[in-house]
């Protein structure tokens, strides 16, 4: 069938076309907005998940569902590691503080937490026109973060929060990536979020990531999980799933047949981000109306090979060959999860001298650590697609 029909839509935070089997979460954050206008104490939302399941996706959703009830948002991807908090957040706050200055007729608070970004972010040099609107400049971003950051973001959520409680209106900060986040970063937007419900302020972080920031939020704050939703967003169910694929299809009158239905769902397994990639190659498989068993086989090749060439190998372009050979060497042990022994088995290593490469494909967001002592990939299908790649890999037994 004709490609520019296709309604699919692969890709990193490319907005599907049927939103399927997260009405519960979109349910929770839309009261958590609207609480959040009625001054009613609201958590904080964080979602974690595995690489491709639509964190990005519920995010941006979420973003718009704020923007709607009125909600100020400022939204901000950490890329690595090296990423510092203020830095990121300092252009969009200051346009989002301009936004609140425009609504109010008294000035003096917002113009007070622009005077405190431009103080307060040594990274950036703000210059704040008192001209018409009060807006504001960057000229530098290359310097490093200030030294107090718990201190700073605490001042700046406040001198935001207040100002948003004075126009009756609230503040919402959407973070994505946030497993990227320093340790010592994510203590100190824990802690300014805390000192913000503390003083009833209306201000909500919304934030996505990969699995290890359970573990990582923990480790900044032991009160975390108290101030904190953790929402874990997975593999769509049958039902989702399967309306993911053929409620885009309906609207174009397309259908698929049972078998072929089937056949997707045990080649993705209810991956979001599979099931994108599955519909796209089976309508262009197919055809015509409905889409067959076979449209799907002939489809699983393509798909494959556009897995390999686009999703995979993008996520191992930063790969070293050590971490590369860990891999290779869980991927020999099956789709897992796996034991840290047995992968150093297989490597002919102990446990301790590869520890530092687990370490760092954790960090990179490859793998993670389901259960102590257990690690596994945060992409399904992974496994094959490294002894695709490295098919002479020759591990010891
Ligand atoms: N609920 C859903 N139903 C159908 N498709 C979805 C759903 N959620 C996401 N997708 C699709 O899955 C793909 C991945 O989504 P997204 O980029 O939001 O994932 P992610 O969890 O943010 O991944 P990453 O961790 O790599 O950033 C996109 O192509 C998107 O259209
Ligand atoms: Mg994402």
């Amino acid at each position: 069938m004709k490609a520019e029909n296709n309604p699919y839509r692969p890709g990193a935070g490319m907005s599907p076309p049927e939103l399927s089997g997260r009405d519960d979460l979109l349910e929770s954050s839309r009261v958590a907005f609207a609480r959040l206008r009625n001054d009613s104490p609201v958590k904080s939302i964080i979602m974690h998940g595995l690489r491709g399941v639509g964190k990005t996706v519920l995010l941006n959703k979420m973003f718009h569902q704020a923007e709607d009830k009125g909600v100020v948002s400022i939204h901000v991807e950490v890329q690595d590691e090296k990423a510092s908090l203020l830095n990121l957040m300092a252009p969009a706050m200051t346009s989002a503080l301009d936004t609140l200055s425009q609504k109010t007729g008294k000035r003096e608070r917002v113009a007070g937490a622009i005077d405190f970004l431009r103080n307060s972010v040594k990274a950036v040099e703000l210059k704040a026109q008192a001209v018409g609107s009060l807006r504001v400049e960057m000229h530098d971003k290359k310097v490093s973060a200030s030294e107090d950051l718990d201190a700073d973001l605490t001042e700046l959520l406040r001198a935001v929060g207040e100002a948003a409680d004075e126009q009756g209106t609230a503040f919402a900060l959407f973070v994505d990536e946030i497993q990227n986040l320093p340790v010592n970063s994510l203590e100190s937007l824990i802690a300014a979020i805390h000192r913000a419900n503390q003083l009833s302020l209306p201000v909500i972080l919304v934030a996505a990531g990969l699995p290890q920031i359970l573990e990582k939020s923990g480790r900044a704050k032991s009160y975390a999980e108290r101030l904190l939703d953790f929402e874990e967003v997975d593999n769509l169910d049958e039902d989702a799933a399967m309306a993911a694929l053929v409620l885009p299809a309906q609207e174009r009158d397309v259908e698929y047949e049972d078998g072929a239905i089937s056949e997707i769902l045990e080649m993705t397994d209810g991956y979001p981000y599979f099931l994108q990639e599955w519909g796209k190659h089976c309508w262009n498989a197919a055809p015509r109306s409905p889409i067959s068993v076979e449209d799907v086989r002939r489809a699983t090749v393509t798909a494959q090979a556009a897995l390999d060439a686009n999703f995979f190998r993008v996520r191992t372009a930063r790969i070293s060959n050590s971490e590369r050979g860990y891999m290779r060497a869980m991927a020999a042990l099956g789709p897992g999860p796996y034991k840290s022994r047995e992968i150093a088995e297989k490597l002919g290593r102990d446990v301790s001298s590869v520890a530092p490469v687990r370490g760092r494909l954790i960090a990179k967001g490859m793998i993670y650590s389901p259960a102590y002592g257990a690690t596994a990939f945060t992409v399904p299908l992974f496994d094959g697609f490294m002894r695709r790649v490295m098919p002479d890999f020759e591990g010891t037994d």
